[in-house]
């Protein structure tokens, strides 16, 4: 079986409660149990991550090297600020797929870019939980 580590950067605990008119009123218990049904229904394992903190971030990045076959990742807001976090990512060269709840093309000037998009052979925007499921099928398509 595949091994995926999904992690999950700041606020992002806070689904539910966080501006549900951007982000759903779903909270994060219910993501996490979104993830690993879906992982399941594709037969692969994960590893479910949150951290608020940047070089936690980094350091499960690259512990997953020889561990993990596969990054799913919504980086939250170190997306457009970590050159860190896209680093590490490039460091351990794993396939990687990059998911955002909300469309970020669309929002605010800032959230437009994004670092780790640079190395992510996958990015999905806008689709809420049903973005992670996709992240899941195209890692699963490549592994
Ligand atoms: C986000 C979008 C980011 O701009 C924001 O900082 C987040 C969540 C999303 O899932 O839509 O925290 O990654």
């Amino acid at each position: 079986m595949k091994k995926i580590l999904v992690i999950n950067g700041p606020n992002l605990n806070l689904l539910g409660l966080r501006e549900p008119e951007l982000y759903g009123a779903k909270n994060f218990k219910a993501l996490e149990a979104f993830i690993i049904s879906t992982a399941a229904e594709l037969s692969l394992e994960v590893e479910l991550f949150q951290s608020n903190h940047e070089g936690v971030i980094v350091d499960k990045i690259q512990a997953a090297y020889g561990v993990f076959d596969g990054i799913l990742i919504n980086p939250a807001a170190y997306t457009h600020t970590s050159v860190a976090i896209l680093d590490a990512l490039k460091a351990v060269a794993l396939p990687t797929a990059e998911v955002h709840l909300t469309d970020i093309s669309t929002r605010e000037e800032f959230r437009r870019f994004s670092y780790v998009s640079l190395y992510a052979q996958k990015t999905i925007c806008g689709k809420g939980f049903d973005g992670y499921k996709e992240g899941l099928e195209y890692l699963s398509s490549v592994l």
